[in-house]
């Protein structure tokens, strides 16, 4: 569904992404592991059209994205939970969600897409006048995963969803992003908790300074050397 050919990208003079090749499989999860600084983020900005790259293609079902403006690429298909949430803190969650359907501001079907998500997230139709800044992180965190599916992605990028989340929650998180995925959304995820996203992932990568290092089934990288003692040491 989407592919990364030789994708490389600096910041300045300083190489950050180099020769990134990478396949997303629709209707699967694929995970990203990766250390603090190794890429991670800088991958999803890349994808999303916030960070171009000065080498490589990026190919989603078949068209280069990759000289798409951030906007373009949304009404392709791809929705983002960004790092670190970024919900509009003195929006509502109902303006919130209304926001992550912008690129379709006339959609008819708004009412029905809402809908869709409190179905998922109940905390959010309870909530849906609180302001966000006003919502705990576990909310903030599912109110970030409804903005995103407000456009009704093929393709789901989470970056470091679970981050700050206590055990429970990022249980259920998983256990949401693992629905969505089952009702056909294509989801790619970064994350720290190897164990986790590699119990829920199909297949994965793991990106050490800007280079991809290991690839394979969950089940082939949860046997890796290289994944075992960088990620799943505790
Ligand atoms: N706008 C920028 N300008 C310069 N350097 C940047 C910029 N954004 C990121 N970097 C650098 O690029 C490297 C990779 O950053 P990135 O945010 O992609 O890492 P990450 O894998 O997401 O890390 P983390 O797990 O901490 O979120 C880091 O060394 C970072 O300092
Ligand atoms: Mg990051």
């Amino acid at each position: 569904m989407l592919d990364l050919a030789g994708v490389s990208t600096r910041y300045g003079a300083n190489p950050m992404l180099r020769d990134v090749t990478l396949t997303l499989r629709e209707g699967e999860v694929t995970c990203l592991l990766g250390s603090n600084g190794s890429g991670k983020t800088t991958l999803i900005r890349t994808i999303v059209g916030l960070v171009r790259p000065f080498a490589g293609a990026i190919t989603f079902r078949g068209d280069r994205i990759d000289r798409l403006k951030p906007n373009q690429v949304v009404r392709r298909g791809i929705g983002v939970v960004p790092e670190g949430r970024r919900v509009f803190p003195r929006m509502t969650v109902e303006e919130n969600l209304r926001m992550g359907a912008y690129a379709e501001w006339r959609a008819r079907d708004l009412a029905e897409r809402m809908a869709r998500v409190f179905a998922l997230f109940p905390r959010l139709a309870e909530r849906r006048a609180q302001r966000a800044a006003t919502m705990s992180g576990g909310e903030q965190a599912m109110l970030a995963m409804g903005r995103a599916l407000m456009s009704r992605p093929a393709l789901l990028l989470l970056d470091e969803p679970s981050l700050g989340l206590s055990p429970l929650l990022v249980e259920q998180l998983f256990d949401i992003v693992q629905a969505i995925n089952g009702q056909g959304t294509t989801v790619f995820l970064v994350e720290q908790n190897a164990r986790k996203s590699l119990a829920i992932a199909h297949r994965g990568y793991v990106l050490q300074k800007g280079e991809i290092v290991g690839a394979g089934t969950a089940a082939e990288l949860r046997a890796s050397d290289v994944v075992r003692h960088a990620y799943l040491t505790t």
